[in-house]
């Protein structure tokens, strides 16, 4: 079957070989074709075991720049995979999904930016990674939620600021900061989904849990919080703290590295107004399976393609947060 065939069929159709061990042919696969898995904290617990590399967005994109393989297969979402495009495009990046996107990074899309930035001039324009190669490209400075603070904070304290897509992150930056930095009205469906009553119930039944929260959710929610952070740095608290239980207000998949890395705490996935729906999980992180990374390694589809000049001016944007996060130790 040639790209085309693939393509048009659908590879994800193709019926796997019967009687194999999926783990063991990604494995021979990937040594074969000399192949890197990067994963986010947020795939399924059989694909992190499965990952060359776990980690949050800024440590990803820390892998993909510095990485010798010859392909990059990105267990996350296509946000993630094009960064990593962007930063070596000489490398072949693959997703097993193509339609793993990201409801943050589409609440922005690159014409209305524009004309937020063409409406509000003189002002340095940061974005938050979870936004298309677009939007990075339109941007003077990418941050993740690991660097946000110290990348503002980097900056002169009367330089004027658009920050985008995250009004909840940008909020939170804002309350730490002091700054007044100009907010797009963008936010993720998993963290704003987050409901402080039923945390505060939570909290009730479990005095003794400590509340810890990703800074995409919304303020009540992070205001009763004793942690806020990125989701390596919620692992790194959890590991750090001397506390046995914790409510964690982020998508649920990060618990399984808190439960590796501390076996003897308890760790509650916060409720949101729904307890029935599920919603704590993100349904584009969790289209990857890995039947799925099986055929994406075997066929090397679908791939991620940026177009050049778009490419050029992205890349900026997001080298200038890595020298940045590295000056500061990042
Ligand atoms: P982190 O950078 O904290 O991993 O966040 C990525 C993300 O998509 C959060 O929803
Ligand atoms: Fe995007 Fe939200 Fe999913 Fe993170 S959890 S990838 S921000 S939709």
């Amino acid at each position: 079957m040639n790209k085309s065939d693939l393509e048009n069929f659908g590879f994800l159709k193709i019926p796997l070989p019967k009687n194999i061990n999926l783990a063991e042919e990604i494995s021979k696969l990937k040594k074969e074709k000399n192949a890197v898995i990067l994963g986010h904290f947020y795939i399924e617990d059989n694909l992190q075991d499965i990952s060359d590399f776990v980690g949050d967005s800024l440590q990803l994109s820390q892998q993909a720049a510095k990485t010798n393989a010859d392909i990059i297969v990105f267990l996350g979402v296509h946000f993630m995979a094009e960064t990593a495009k962007i930063l070596s495009p000489q490398k072949k990046v693959i997703i097993p999904d193509l339609k793993a996107g990201c409801s943050l990074a589409d609440s922005c899309n690159a014409k209305d930016f524009k004309k937020f930035i063409d409406d509000n001039p003189g002002h340095t324009v940061i974005s938050y990674v979870n936004t298309t190669a677009e939007i990075k490209a339109l941007t003077d400075i990418i941050v993740t939620s690991s660097n946000a603070k110290e990348i503002v904070e980097s900056l002169p304290l009367d330089e004027k600021i658009i920050f985008g897509p995250d009004k909840n992150l940008g909020n939170y930056i804002n309350s730490i900061t002091g700054r007044k930095m100009l907010l797009w009205d963008g936010a993720c469906h998993v963290h704003k989904q987050f409901n402080l009553e039923a945390i505060l119930r939570l909290k009730k039944e479990n005095p003794d849990a400590k509340i810890i929260a990703h800074p995409e959710c919304e303020k009540p929610v992070l205001i009763v919080s004793e942690h806020i952070g990125s989701t390596a740095s919620l692992l790194k608290f959890t590991q750090k703290d001397n506390s046995k239980k914790y409510i964690v207000a982020t998508e649920s998949g990060i618990l399984h590295q808190m439960k590796k890395a501390s076996p003897d705490k308890i760790f509650i996935p916060a409720p949101g107004l729904d307890s029935t729906c599920g919603c704590n999980d993100c349904n584009f992180m969790k289209l990857n399976t890995i039947e799925k990374l099986y055929n994406c390694l075997k066929y090397e589809l679908p791939e991620i393609t940026v177009e050049e000049n778009i490419r050029v001016k992205a890349e900026k944007s997001i080298k200038r947060m890595l020298e940045i996060s590295e000056k500061l130790g990042l």
